[in-house]
């Protein structure tokens, strides 16, 4: 990896992702791209408006740039998609052919995102293993399945080199991430911060493995860094660092704001979803193929959310 080009850097990966990569590989080698103009990514690097759908625009901005490795970020998430079925699949499924494509013909190795959403109620639900039954009843998780076979037939077919990770739920103090059913585990900590209260659309026991979005930068670089001859399998690794449920988040928020109240107010969209999703994953091939190791678990991260949210929240509320 030495000239990036990030497609949908504007989003929940992609902002943060972008200021990473650049930070190791050089600010002008990790070009930013998002359908929409984006200040702070024009910062420190490159950075172009590309609609991911326009296959010849991401061609140029490819060819101009000298790119040898694509981030393919754009994807509506789980509950937003299931709004809007068929746009969901129209912009998750083809930004990621146009990303394929442009990366067949112009010679880049391609790294998407895959998701806890890929599996479905007929996955086993406690530590899914890597090769399992993949069945998801969201358009989410059936773009994500979908994605996963395209890598790896690229992969087979033209030699070339893809990469994906299945990531669970990403908890983040920058970036919100929008119309995910995990999004509960991100919005709790402003909540609580701002107002002592939270009220949550997901039901109080249901599971989800969950990742601090430290880990999820550190995986990206070291799956697309680590040596090709190593990797059974491609696109997707299961990754995993902590599994929770919203009565557990919201116990490890109270250990530190004591009158912290959680209620419930449940989206039967969003419980539908959460209850087809795996309860924890395991990720053994991860560990022994490129050497996966999670440095975060709830507490220690919820320790970190609250010491960066609380004063910046408090001055935004001043
Ligand atoms: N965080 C995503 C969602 O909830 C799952 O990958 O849609």
């Amino acid at each position: 990896m030495k000239r990036i080009l990030i497609v949908g850097a504007g989003g929940q990966i992609g902002s943060e992702l972008t200021t990473y990569l650049r930070g190791i590989y050089g600010g002008s080698n990790v070009v930013a791209t998002d359908v929409r103009e984006c200040k702070a990514l024009a910062a420190d690097g490159p950075f172009e408006v590309l609609d991911a759908l326009n296959a010849t625009a991401m061609a140029s901005v490819v060819a101009r740039h000298h790119v040898d490795t694509i981030f393919n970020l754009v994807a509506l998430l789980s509950a937003v998609g299931e709004r809007n079925p068929q746009m969901a699949w129209s912009i998750n499924i083809g930004a990621l052919m146009n990303s394929l494509e442009v990366a067949r013909q112009h010679h880049c190795a391609v790294f998407t995102p895959s998701s806890i959403g890929a599996f479905g109620p007929n996955s086993p639900k406690v530590k899914t293993p890597q090769d399992t039954i993949m069945q998801p009843t969201t358009i989410y998780g059936v773009c994500k399945v979908t994605g996963e076979l395209l890598g790896n037939y690229y992969a087979h077919k033209y030699g070339m080199d893809t990469r994906s990770i299945r990531f669970p739920g990403i908890i983040s103090n920058l970036t919100h991430p929008g119309g995910g059913t995990t999004d509960y585990a991100v919005e709790i900590y402003y909540e609580a911060i701002k107002n002592h209260r939270y009220t949550c659309a997901v039901p109080k026991d249901v599971y989800m493995d969950m990742i601090y979005m430290p880990d999820v930068l550190r995986a990206c670089v070291e799956l697309m860094e680590a040596d090709p001859t190593k990797l059974v399998h491609r696109n997707s690794f299961n990754i995993a660092s902590m599994s929770f449920t919203p009565e557990i988040i919201a116990a490890e928020i109270k250990r530190h704001i004591p009158d912290f109240v959680m209620d419930y107010d449940i989206d039967p969209v969003k419980e539908e979803i959460a209850r087809s999703w795996p309860d924890s994953l395991d990720d053994t091939c991860a560990r022994e193929e490129w050497g996966w190791a999670p440095q975060w678990d709830l507490p220690r991260m919820t320790e970190d959310m609250l010491k960066v949210l609380t004063p910046r929240l408090m001055a935004e509320h001043a």
